[in-house]
Parts: C-alpha cells; sequence; structure tokens
C-alpha cells in the first residue's frame, strides 16, 4: 500500500500567486475555454494572425481553375496553412484525417453562380460539424442583398449552435455586385457580424480607410484575396491588410492560381506571421519558385 503523501515534500508555491493571462485573441478573452482551443488552432498565438488556405469556391461555382483536382493541387500546400477553409464535401474526400491545423468549414450555401446567391441557407447540422472537429462554421452575410434578412438569421443560428458546442463562428461578408466596396460598407457589414456574435469576420481590404474598418470592428478581422492579381500586388495588399489591423488572410485564389502556389503561400506567410514587406515577400517568393523549377527539372 502506497504511504499517504508527507506535507514536508511538496512545494505549494504559496508566495507565487497563479498566473491569470488574457487570451491573445481580439475580443475573445471572455469566451470559453473549447471555443478559445479552437481558435488558437486557426489563429497562431505568437503572431496573433493567421493563414487560412480557402477552396471552398466549388460549393458555388464548381471546379474552378486551381481547384479541379484538390488531392494534387491543394493538398501539398496545406502543410503551410495555419487553417483550411473548405467544405466537408472536401474535407472527407481529400484532405487527409492526419491534418493538424484547423478546420473552418463552409455552413451555408444552396445557390450557384446560376442564381440570386443572398438566397442561401445552413448547408450543415452541428452534428456533423463536431463530427468533423471544426475549429469554426463559416456563413456567408449578404448586407444589403435580397435575401439579407435570411443571411444574418443563418449566421445567429450557427451562433448560437456554435456556442453550445464550443465551436467558432466565421461571418463572411459577401459584397453583391450591386454594392459599393468601401470602408463605409465594410465597416457597416463587419460590425453586423460581430455585434451579432460573430467569432472573428472575414471581408475584403479596401485602399481607404480600412484600419477604420479593422478598429471598429471588435473581434478580429481576416481578409479575403478576391481575384487572381500579379503575385507582387497580392502581396502588397496583405501587407496593406494587416499592418492595418487585420488578424490575416483568408486567401485562395492568389494562391492556388499563383504561378507557383507552393512559393506564394510561404510568401503570403512571411507578410502575415513575420511583417515581411512586399519586396522582401517577392523576393522570397521568386527565390522559392526557381528552387521549385530547379527540382521539378531535375526529377
Ligand atoms: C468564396 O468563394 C469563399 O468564401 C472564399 O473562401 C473566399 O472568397 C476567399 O477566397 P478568395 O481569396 O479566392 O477570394
Amino acid at each position: 500500500m502506497a504511504e499517504a503523501d508527507s506535507t514536508e515534500a511538496k512545494n505549494f508555491h504559496s508566495d507565487v500567486p497563479m498566473r491569470s493571462e488574457s487570451f491573445f485573441l481580439k475580443g475573445s478573452n471572455n469566451l470559453d475555454w473549447g471555443m478559445k482551443n479552437r481558435l488558437s488552432q486557426i489563429f497562431d498565438s505568437r503572431s496573433g494572425r493567421t493563414v487560412m488556405l480557402a477552396f471552398d469556391h466549388g460549393y458555388f461555382m464548381g471546379p474552378t481553375s486551381g481547384l479541379e483536382r484538390v488531392d494534387l493541387n491543394i493538398v501539398p500546400l496545406t502543410a503551410y496553412a495555419d487553417t483550411l477553409m473548405l467544405t466537408r464535401g472536401i474535407l472527407r474526400t481529400s484532405i487527409p484525417p492526419t491534418y493538424r491545423g484547423g478546420i473552418v468549414l463552409r455552413a451555408s450555401g444552396g445557390p450557384s453562380i446560376l442564381k440570386e446567391l443572398s438566397a442561401e441557407e445552413i448547408a450543415i447540422s452541428i452534428d456533423d460539424a463536431v463530427r468533423l472537429n471544426a475549429a469554426a462554421m463559416a456563413v456567408q452575410v449578404f448586407i444589403g442583398g435580397e435575401h439579407e434578412t435570411r443571411s444574418i438569421h443563418n449566421m445567429t443560428r450557427l451562433v448560437d449552435l456554435g456556442n453550445r458546442h464550443g465551436i467558432a463562428t466565421l461571418g463572411v461578408t459577401a459584397v453583391g455586385r450591386e454594392m459599393v466596396r468601401d470602408a463605409k460598407y465594410m465597416r457597416l457589414a463587419s460590425r453586423i457580424c460581430a455585434e451579432l456574435g460573430a467569432s472573428y469576420v472575414k471581408t475584403y481590404y479596401v485602399d481607404e480607410d480600412f484600419e477604420t474598418v479593422t478598429s471598429s470592428c471588435p473581434v478580429p478581422i481576416v481578409i479575403a484575396g478576391g481575384k487572381k492579381l500579379p503575385e507582387r500586388e497580392a502581396l502588397e495588399l496583405a501587407h496593406n491588410a494587416v499592418q492595418q489591423g487585420a488578424a490575416g488572410v483568408d486567401m485562395g485564389r492568389n494562391i492556388f492560381q499563383a504561378s507557383h502556389p507552393a512559393a506564394m503561400i510561404q510568401a503570403v506567410r512571411g507578410v502575415v506571421h513575420e511583417n515581411l514587406k512586399p519586396k522582401d515577400a517577392y523576393d522570397l517568393f521568386q527565390t522559392l519558385q526557381h528552387e521549385g523549377e530547379r527540382k521539378a527539372a531535375a526529377r
């Protein structure tokens, strides 16, 4: 039988107050442990930022350029991403379950590019999100769109379901063709998402006053990359966004449609996590691209 512990052999450090640290992520300090842990799977606690690799486009666009074969084109890039943003169909069919980063599941859908996009509905059950070990669920919000209220209701339903299970909600501000992409609109859309419970918000970078979008939103903002730009310009976009308060990028086409996607995502990481200037990031991109080409030629 084990002897009873002797108090003399213990050290209770009674003179050292127990640590009580605040959580690194903006607006998230009062969340529960599970939600904070999941947000830490998305955001790197050292930089406070994230590189989300977005390839959920097929949920309304089908196999767009660069996403024809997720197993061949995207899986090799996942090693460089903090988080993947994708549909449950692609997660189950194409992503190895050994992937260790955060999973942000596309949770709304319905209409294709052939229809009115704002008519989305919730497209996943909370049970399946839990089963897939989602860190967050992403839902499109169409402020000013034809089905604005429905899309907001989708988000608030997911916030309630996610809060019950400690899964975060990403409010995705979708800018319809008729909307002006300016800071005033992005402030409106982002703030509405945050006020109604989104854990973080994805929006678009705008050239003027973007810092007012990030500063007036009480939760982290990540920016979408948008349509494919020349690599140097996409790195500038990411640089400007993080220097003006964005907590990272949710970037798709500017990575997977780049001339060398693996080089591009590493250069984006440099901008997001190491504050690389656009020129230095572009130099890194070119160096990695040439290395990749040399290795491919040697095979
Ligand atoms: C839209 O299809 C999705 O929400 C994408 O995840 C998002 O727009 C980011 O992708 P991209 O950088 O290509 O705009």
